[in-house]
């Protein structure tokens, strides 16, 4: 997979461009809950001074982000197998994270020229988010947590939760106390069924733990 590390110069007509091969890789809910998430990113782009062309990059990830999540498990893996893209034994009974990965990458393949490293970044950890995220990477997976379409009792509570600090203390606090949180709804929810936890969540909880008790 090449690398891009040049920040993709993204157009409106690009994102129309994205959207249009949208239905072909989604089904009617996850497009509604895609563009959902398009939205949420556009509102938090806007409360973390993001430009303008930062905030078309960040909407660019947002629409592609869980382009192969229709896949079947086996389509995952026998996508990563034929892409060398790596995975563990372990990652094998945690399906969920498959679709980051398989996602970046085929996000990459169809627009090559608009999913930059940043793009490829929000893309692959939307779902575990990881340690020391860049701040899209970290806007794209809390706005997938907690876009308005969500109505899981977490996501919901989430959301609130997030608002409400944001009008209590300073925006970067109130994104890693968020962040924390979101860890905690999901490491516990794992826990209660009786499923194993991603390490690069239980990373991320105690870099952006630590990070809050530093400041
Ligand atoms: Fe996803
Ligand atoms: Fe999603």
């Amino acid at each position: 997979m090449q690398i891009n590390n040049n920040k993709a110069k993204i157009t409106e007509t690009d994102l129309e461009k994205i959207k249009s091969v949208l239905p072909q890789y989604y089904t009617r809910k996850r497009l509604s809950h895609t563009l959902s998430v398009e939205k949420e990113c556009t509102e938090l782009a806007k409360i973390y001074d993001f430009s303008e062309e930062d905030t078309l990059r960040l909407r660019a990830a947002a629409l592609l982000h869980d382009i192969t999540k229709k896949w079947s498990d086996e389509e995952q893996i026998a996508y990563c197998q034929k892409h060398d893209i790596p995975y563990t034994e372990e990652d094998t009974y945690m399906t969920k994270v498959f679709h980051s990965r398989t996602g970046a990458h085929l996000a990459r393949c169809l627009f090559p020229e608009l999913v930059d490293d940043g793009i490829y970044d929000a893309i692959l950890f939307h779902t575990t988010a990881k340690p020391a995220m860049p701040l899209a990477t970290a806007l794209l997976y809390l706005a997938d947590y907690i876009e308005p379409e969500r109505t899981f009792v977490d996501c919901v509570k989430l959301r609130t939760e997030f608002y409400t600090l944001l009008e209590q203390k300073d925006k970067y606090k109130a994104l890693y106390e968020t962040l924390v949180r979101s860890f905690g709804y999901t490491v516990s929810s794992l826990v209660e069924e009786g499923s194993l936890i991603h390490v690069d969540i239980i990373l991320a909880r105690n870099y952006y733990l630590l990070k809050l008790n530093k400041e």
